[in-house]
């Protein structure tokens, strides 16, 4: 464990200043890219190890690598089976070479909100879907939603047509590359960390995420303005090692595991409040964020939802309907 501090890697939470970890006790390495604090995900990790670093002290204890320090999202799921994390939570848009059934989490205009979000998440539906990579090697622990996403570009977009010619970066979805192809841009997949240097340069005219990934990256600063279109979800799945799960000693897995669902039921339940707090400090920063009528938000819907249609036989219409029945 010392030597992450050694590296000069930038462990945060409870284990900013000191090593948490004592000879003798397992170490999860948990890796994401965000910011440590202010944001759903930055937040709930810290909780995570805080918990773990004091209910489970003297048998595990737990690192937390921020804002891409260790690992981005590609090469994490590679560490997880090599062992050099054990913890990560990429956006659910980011499993595409493990499983296509996440790409329902990606439809546009899916879920109406963060509570039916919820509804789904806790779902039996939804948490058969946690094991569905085992036979590739990871094992979902819990989703941890985000907050819906907003358009953002260097010009203001009231209309979809608006987009018309822009390029846009995108996550490695294709769900996310149809849809901007419906509003007449284009798309580029591109690694979180590299987002606000190609929005700066003008490798990339805009770009889609919520509320806290667009303030505390500061991605506000390098364009026109932001759209409030809350057109799809970002959520992440908390995701381990099967193997390194299945190792544990019962009694072990059994707390770790309890913590998880714990801090997950409490991280979805402060996404909502953490997201208006940081839409409030764009604004309050100097950013402008655009409100749509009905009648624009009408015209994002019947450009984007007709997507769907690509992607049912991948995903499976059940799952479909079943996300769309927690609107209700
Ligand atoms: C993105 O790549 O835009 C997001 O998945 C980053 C994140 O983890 O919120």
């Amino acid at each position: 464990a010392a030597s992450a501090l050694a590296l000069g890697l930038a462990a945060t939470g409870a284990n900013a200043q000191t090593d948490p970890c004592d000879d003798g006790e397992i170490v999860i390495k948990f890796s994401h890219v965000v910011a440590a604090t202010g944001h759903p995900k930055g937040d709930a990790a810290t909780r995570f190890a805080d918990r773990v670093n004091d209910e489970m002290n003297g048998k595990a204890c737990m690192q937390v690598f921020a804002n891409s320090t260790l690992f981005d999202d590609d090469k994490v799921m590679e560490a997880l089976l090599l062992g050099d994390v054990q913890l990560a939570a990429p956006s659910l848009s980011k499993f595409e070479a493990y499983t296509l059934k996440y790409r329902l989490f990606d439809l546009p205009f899916l879920f109406e909100n963060l509570d039916a979000v919820d509804r789904f998440t806790t779902s039996d539906t939804a948490k058969g879907m946690l094991t569905i990579m085992e036979d590739v090697g990871y094992t979902g622990l819990g989703y941890w939603s985000s907050g819906l996403k907003q358009f953002s570009a260097d010009k203001p977009l009231l209309v979809p047509s608006d987009a018309n010619g822009l390029k846009f970066r995108i996550q490695t979805s294709d769900v996310a590359e149809a849809m901007i192809e419906a509003m007449g841009g284009s798309a580029q997949k591109l690694a979180f960390k590299e987002v606000y240097g190609a929005l700066q340069t003008g490798v990339v005219d805009g770009q889609e995420n919520t509320w806290s990934n667009i303030y505390t990256q500061k991605f506000f600063e390098v364009q026109d303005g932001i759209t409030e279109t809350n057109h799809q979800l970002l959520a992440y799945l908390l995701v381990t090692s099967t193997e390194w799960l299945n190792g544990l000693e019962p009694d072990v897995r059994d707390q770790f595991v309890k913590i998880a669902d714990e801090v997950t039921q409490e991280a979805n339940a402060a996404v909502a409040e953490t997201e208006m707090k940081n839409r409030q400090n764009i604004i309050d920063a100097g950013g402008t964020v655009r409100e749509l009528s009905a009648e624009q938000r009408q015209q994002w819907v019947d450009t984007m939802k007709p997507v769907w249609a690509e992607f049912t036989d991948d995903i499976g219409q059940d799952l479909i309907d079943a996300a769309v029945a927690s609107n209700s």
